[in-house]
Parts: structure tokens; sequence; C-alpha cells
């Protein structure tokens, strides 16, 4: 099947991006400890995907307190935007385009990598079954339970806004095309907007416009750090991750989305459930977040080319972001095109290590 519409040009904000298949966030726990930083091989990773209409950072932090997984970066300190800096350039070098990830994994940590050894914050002080990772003395991944969370005072909330609107000033820095706010996946915004994990009576908690305001304050942040043509979004509605369960109808759904549109971000991106075992969406979905949010629709999650094909041309979506095909397939551009097979992947060097399973998966022409 032809996939004629994943290589048409598409807008993002003021820019055009060459294609429309994207690498999407994928956290990699590489980075350099203590501080944070991003390594020179990840610009070499980075760039070899360069040919993606545009590649989507792993997971990054605003904050020390923003901070879940031992080996994540952050883009908040001098150190880490002069390393992002000198990534961003290999991937311009290479004809690329590339946003950051920007994310407080709020409850999805661990004392150990909290400033002060404290709990980490979420909205309310409720325990959730998640685990997240750190290294061992080898400096190997290992998976542990999350320390139980504590409310964020409003000081608090605050400061978080203020670290998101400073992380984008420190993206734009570093040369980035744009930031993606991370509002998905029960991570920190995410925790905020569900009622499971938010049982606040403050104007941060109980309505579904109080739940919605940290992540509606947030984008307002980062738009007013930059401008709303470098801003996306990625929400993950009707899915339970980390834990979190979505636990809502799609009127509310709709609603945050239509909220997110009075913005005018530059995109929208959907994580769908299907990659975390969830139900699909309905097309009548799909349809509803199309009506919804006016400029450029990413979907993610369990996709295939037919599959994203498909979506783009019946109206729904007009990008696709691989995540795991993009671990293992620098070259996932040419392969689509060509309908070439894809690398064998393994998972077992996807978080922490080196090189390799980071920057040693063969291109075509290797083969
Ligand atoms: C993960 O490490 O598996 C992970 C991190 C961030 C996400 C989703 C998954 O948004």
């Amino acid at each position: 099947m032809a996939q004629d519409n994943l290589f048409e040009p598409i807008e993002m904000g003021a820019q055009t991006l060459k294609n429309r298949i994207f690498m999407a966030p994928l956290t990699r726990l590489r980075a350099i400890e203590p501080g944070d930083v991003p390594t020179a091989l990840a610009g070499e990773y980075y760039s070899q995907r360069a040919s993606a209409g545009l590649v989507i950072t792993e997971a990054t932090q605003v904050s020390f307190q923003g901070k879940g997984y031992a080996g994540a970066p952050g883009v908040h300190t001098q150190d880490q935007t002069t390393a992002w800096k000198s990534i961003v350039d290999n991937v311009h070098a290479k004809g690329g385009k590339i946003v950051v990830q920007l994310w407080h994994t709020g409850l999805v940590s661990h004392k150990s990598v909290q400033p002060e050894g404290r709990a980490p914050i979420s909205a309310s002080d409720v325990k959730v079954a998640v685990r997240t990772s750190l290294r061992d003395s080898d400096d190997l991944a290992i998976r542990v339970d999350t320390t139980p969370p504590r409310a964020a005072t409003l000081a608090e909330i605050k400061q978080v806004i203020a670290d998101f609107a400073l992380a984008t000033k420190q993206a734009k820095e570093a040369g980035f095309d744009g930031v993606e706010v991370h509002g998905a996946h029960g991570y920190l915004l995410h925790q905020f907007w569900v009622e499971q994990t938010n049982q606040r009576d403050d104007e941060y908690g109980g309505s579904r416009e109080n739940r919605a305001r940290l992540m509606l304050d947030v984008i307002d942040a980062c738009v007013e750090a930059w401008d709303a043509d470098h801003v996306g979004i990625r929400v993950s509605p009707q899915g339970t991750f980390n834990g979190v369960e979505a636990g809502y109808e799609e009127d509310d759904n709709i609603w945050l989305i239509e909220k997110i549109n009075d913005r005018g971000l530059m995109y929208l991106h959907l994580s769908e459930p299907d990659w975390a075992g969830g139900t699909p969406y309905t097309d009548g979905f799909r349809q509803r977040i199309r009506d919804a949010f006016g400029n450029m629709i990413v979907a993610a999650g369990g996709y295939t080319a037919e599959k994203a094909e498909k979506n783009i041309e019946a109206g729904y979506i007009d990008a696709v972001a691989f995540g795991r095909d993009y671990i293992a397939n620098p070259d996932l551009v040419e392969r689509i095109r060509e309908g070439a097979e894809l690398n064998e992947q393994h998972p077992e060097t996807f978080y922490g290590g080196g090189t390799e399973g980071y920057t040693d998966y063969p291109f075509l022409a290797e083969k």
C-alpha cells in the first residue's frame, strides 16, 4: 500500500515539516548524574533520526523537583542547556527539526532523586501503585516502588508553573524548534486532571475547570515564555498509565481539548491507549477530537504506517509518531518509503547503558 500522505509536508506553527513521520518521545535514561545533563552520544542518537518530520526528545525535567527517573535529562540549568544546544545543532545540521518534551513526573518519583530527599509532590497525598527507575551501583537501570507523594502547596504549584516557563526559555536558547508539554501518562499535570489523584479543595481541585487549571496555567506560561507557534502538548485521554486512571467520559476530554485549542498551540499529540493495553479509540471519538482542535494533530500508540495512512486519509489526524520502531530504526522514514523490513528491537537496552541499543542499530544501507 502506498503511504503517500505520510510524505506530504505539514505546517507546525509557522514552520514546515518535511514529512508526517515523527519520532515519539522515548525515555532512554542515559543522562549524566549528578546534573541530569544529556550526553554527546545523545547528539549522535537524535541526529541519526533526523529524517523524521519531527524529532520529539525524551521527557526532560523542568526542575530538579520534577525528576522521577535516574538518568532522565533536564533543561533548566545552564549545563543542560549547553549540552542540548550541541544536540540540537547536530539534528539541524542533518536537516531535522527537534522539539523537547517537558515534564514534571509528580508522584512517579522516588525520594532518592528528589531535592533534600523529600517525598515527591502530587495533587494530593494519594498513593498509587507504580514503579520508577533508579540506577544501581553498576549504573544499570533498576525498577523500584515510588515514594508516596505529598500534596503540593499553592506556592509549589506556582513554582511548577514558573519552572515550565523557565524550561521553555532554556529550550528556546538551546535552539529547539519548540517544546511539547507532557500532559499525559499519569505524570504531574495528569495527576491534577484526574479525580483519583486530585482530592484538593482549593482552586486546583474539585470541578473539571479546577482540575484542568494546572495544565492550562502551564500552557499559558509556556506560551508567554515563547509563543503558541512553538508550544505543543501531549495528552492521553481515555487511557490508564502509571496506575493513574483515565476515569473520564469523552465529554470531559473533549472539553479539555477545546480549552487547549483556545490557546492556539502548534499541535495536539495524542498518546492513544492501545500501546499500554487500553481500549482503542472509536472513530466517533477521533472525529470529536478533530472537531475540537484546529491545528496539527499527531497520534501515537501502537501505530503502523498503514493505520497512520488510513487515519490521515479519514481526516482524523495529520501525523504519526513512532516510539519503539524509532528506537530500533534510525532510518524509519526511508524504510517506510521503501516498504523495507524493520530491525529487531532489543528491549533490554531500552533503558540506561551506553551505545548498545542506542546508536548501533543498523541503517538499511549497512545491512
Ligand atoms: C517510560 O519510561 O516507560 C515512559 C516514560 C514517559 C512516558 C511514558 C513511558 O510518557
